[in-house]
């Protein structure tokens, strides 16, 4: 027989299955403890079902690996020697039909509560970390929403249980004179739901010394874990958007900022106009910094994977190798600008190429006033200062949000360097441009003009 992964699909429902098995005993057991009704019929052969059910899970348990120290261990010796080392006795305690045994007279009725062991599996079922294991889920997955769904299933089979201590204790009166089976029960189980959620009507009180005892115990308990079950809930809500949460506490700090400085009104709508955009455009996550803490063959991967996009738009890249395109990519860093932001002007020195990947930016003579024409989505920029060695040969300004992704000048450089083809290209390009751009300068134009990058119009040599 084959060693399961803790992950194996068949392994996972059949846990659930046993699981499901297991929460029936704990809850018929002490039902029938108080209640005792006759082990035949349908029961039997349930009970009969549920005993087998139990052994074949007691055979896949010395064939299911198990984690030690964070290794995995798939030794079959190791894992019998685990097994049996630990939950092996409660488990083939739990494989004998105990309340049939009972029913038919092999073992006294006194000895009823040892039916309990038929159900402690549970304990070893609800553990949050094989769980976790099982179900493949990391270490932060949902973490409060499996406590939480642990905490109810507990709270929920502990009332169920105090329910019929209190039936033992009270003889299931509960001021109801003549109660039927029913009736106790309900009474009963209502004495411990407000008892254990600390709310204690105080219609259903404890007389004798041994009822007021085990009620300061289960009110002890109560307190505990309805405490335990409110913070939780807290956590989820408070979590369940927590994203959202951060970036409008970021805006209260900065609105509060420029109240504080008394910036001027257009200004302060910019700025919340800016992270208006971003929160559209980004959910608030930079992902740069989400980036650089992943290690760099992940990196790689993550960033290619962002950027495809970006590829699919840049012509010159999409005709790229993977290497080189594995290598523009990696090294991009995002940014915004605004509407009229000039990302720079004529005369700067160039330290970063820029690529467009969303919104136009416009391409300006010296006079601040000639445009040289328009680049959008796809397009890149900056390229001449880099090569030549020059300052900025026009301005570059910002039509509406743009999202650009630049690549530093070492970094283009050394691509230039080692990937001849993708040079030629960009030397053949700058020619155009510079061409168009002399050719401008005797022929003033509308300020839409095209250049021969706009969208669509591919030069050839790309
Ligand atoms: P650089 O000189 O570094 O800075 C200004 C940039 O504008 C320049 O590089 C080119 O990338 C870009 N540019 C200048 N003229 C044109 C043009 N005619 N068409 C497209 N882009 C241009």
């Amino acid at each position: 027989m084959k060693i399961f992964s803790l992950e194996n699909s068949f392994k996972r429902y059949w846990d659930l299955f046993i699981f499901i098995l297991a929460t029936y005993c704990s809850i018929d057991i002490p039902f029938w403890i108080l209640f005792p009704y006759p082990q035949t019929g349908f029961f039997f052969f349930f009970e009969i079902f549920i005993s087998i059910a139990f052994f074949v899970d007691l055979i896949f348990n010395f064939r299911t690996s198990y984690f030690k120290n964070e290794i995995l261990i798939t030794d079959p010796l190791s894992i019998a020697k685990n097994y049996l080392f630990s939950w092996f006795l409660l488990d083939l305690l739990s494989v004998i039909p105990l309340e049939l045994f009972i029913e038919y007279g092999i073992i006294p009725k006194s000895l009823m509560f040892i039916c309990i062991f038929r159900f402690l599996r549970i304990i070893k079922l609800t553990d949050g970390v094989l769980f976790k294991r099982t179900w493949g889920m990391h270490e932060f997955d949902s973490t409060s929403f499996m406590r939480l769904g642990f905490l109810v299933y507990w709270i929920t089979i502990f009332a169920h249980w105090t329910a019929c201590g209190w039936i033992v204790i009270d003889g299931g009166v509960g001021g109801v004179s003549n109660p039927d089976t029913v009736t106790r029960y309900i009474r009963a189980i209502y004495w411990s739901v407000t008892t254990l959620t600390t709310i204690g009507y105080g219609d259903i009180t404890p007389v004798s010394n041994a009822q007021t005892i085990y009620t300061m115990c289960i009110m002890l308990v109560g307190a505990g874990a309805y405490g335990y079950l409110v913070a939780n809930i807290a956590t989820i809500l408070a979590n369940s958007d927590i994203v959202r949460t951060q970036f409008v506490d970021k805006i209260q700090k900065i609105n509060t900022f420029m109240k504080y400085k008394k910036l001027p009104s257009d200004m302060q709508k910019n700025i919340l106009d800016y992270y208006d955009y971003i929160w559209k455009n980004r959910k608030g996550y930079d992902e740069n910094q989400i980036l650089r803490e992943l290690p760099p063959s992940l990196r790689m991967k993550v960033s290619i994977y962002l950027n495809s996009d970006l590829v699919r738009k840049v012509p010159i890249l999409k005709n790229a190798s993977d290497d080189l395109i594995s290598k523009i990519i990696v090294n991009l860093v995002p940014v915004v600008y605004m509407k009229g932001d000039f990302i720079f002007r004529k005369g700067d020195t160039g330290h970063n190429l820029y690529f467009i990947s969303k919104g136009q930016v416009e391409i300006l003579a010296e006079d601040g006033i000639t445009s040289y024409g328009i680049l959008n989505e796809g397009n890149f920029f900056g390229e001449i200062a880099l090569i030549m060695d020059t300052p900025r040969t026009a301005s570059i300004r910002a039509m509406d949000y743009c999202d650009l992704y630049y690549l530093d000048k070492d970094t283009f450089m050394s691509i230039i360097l080692h990937y001849p083809e993708f040079a030629a290209h960009i030397d053949k390009l700058i020619k155009e441009r510079e061409t168009h751009n002399k050719s401008f300068s005797f022929k003033k134009t509308d300020s839409k003009t095209e250049v021969p990058l706009r969208k669509n119009r591919k030069p050839k040599s790309l």
